[in-house]
């Protein structure tokens, strides 16, 4: 059996080591595809392989197509909005994510950005604190519950909104549940956005619901590009000049939005969320593990597709 690690965007070093190794410790072959860039080179790697580990990556009908022996895909970490499950599904192949296990990492960069944004983009200016301040979680996943145990400690007001997540869950946190997200937004001075991108997530942060936040506020993005409507949210920018966008994932008018908000603006040039060896070893190790699993004794306890 031959597992393909493919990471345009590498691993730590270490967490490679210790895939290769969960890896070749089972008696599997294990193969390195890293900052890959062009996609025919991921399809060229997929041909002759049974599992493949991927973060980002996008793994499509036609890299599936390619794949004429894959079994599963396992994506390290969260969101698997990059693979296409319904071909997976149709081809027999498994999906898998990691959940959980590079949530703190996400979290941790969330609270730089909320601060970074507070002290204005450490511009030499006088900002503000976020001790005091309301917080609004927007989805209380894993990402969202590890904000909420960090934001405590700067002293916020937390509150969140889950249309998925019980009520008694959010509060058993000293959370405060909201009950609409019009609510969340018109609620807090700090949004962290942790919805998944899906049909209905896709450009559902708009001027309508950020427009309700109160004056000063700041958002925060580390969940995915697509749930933003830009267009919308530099209109209200134009019309809004105390709100803040601060964004792990570099929008599509990422240039737009740097010439016209320097100030109130500012983008990773790569998500970097994730981007730490703790995370990278939780998740690569995990997904690793997950797939000796599944391999040898069957088990699907993280799939995704149907
Ligand atoms: C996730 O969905 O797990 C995060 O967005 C991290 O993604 P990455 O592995 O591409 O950094």
């Amino acid at each position: 059996m031959k597992v393909l690690i493919a990471t345009d965007k590498p691993f730590a070093k270490v967490a490679v080591e210790g895939i290769k190794k969960e890896v070749t410790e089972a008696g599997f072959e294990c193969v390195l595809l890293e900052k890959y860039g062009e996609k025919k080179n991921l399809l060229d790697a997929v041909a002759g392989v049974n599992a493949i580990i991927i973060r980002s990556d996008v793994i499509d009908a036609e890299i599936l197509d390619a794949a004429k022996v894959l079994k599963i895909v396992v994506r390290a970490g969260a969101g698997f909005d990059n693979v296409d499950l319904d071909t997976a599904t149709a081809k027999g192949v498994c999906v898998m994510n990691t959940p959980g296990q590079n949530s703190n990492a996400v979290a941790e960069l969330a609270l730089g950005l909320m601060v970074y944004g507070v002290r204005n983009l450490y511009n030499g200016t006088s900002g503000t604190e976020l001790k005091g301040k309301k917080l609004g979680i927007h989805a209380y996943g894993n990402v969202g519950r590890n904000v909420a145990r960090i934001a405590k400690g700067f002293g916020m007001e937390i509150f969140a909104f889950d249309a998925y997540c019980p009520s008694e869950v959010i509060e058993k946190d000293g959370v405060k549940a909201l009950s609409s997200v019009e609510e969340l937004y018109s609620t807090c001075d700090v949004i962290s956005l942790h919805i998944p991108a899906t049909p209905e997530t896709k450009n559902s942060i708009n001027a309508a619901l950020v427009g309700k936040m109160p004056k000063g506020a700041v958002l925060v993005n580390t969940a995915r590009k697509e749930v933003i409507d830009e267009v919308s949210l530099i209109s209200l920018m134009e019309e809004r000049s105390d709100l803040r966008y601060m964004t792990d994932i570099m929008p599509a008018a990422h240039a737009t939005f740097a010439a016209k908000f320097p100030e109130r603006y500012f983008s990773t040039p790569k998500k970097m969320g994730a981007q730490t060896a703790e995370a990278n070893i939780n998740a690569g190790i995990a997904a690793a593990e997950q797939i000796v699993d599944f391999l040898v004794n069957g088990n699907q306890r993280f799939r995704v597709n149907k």
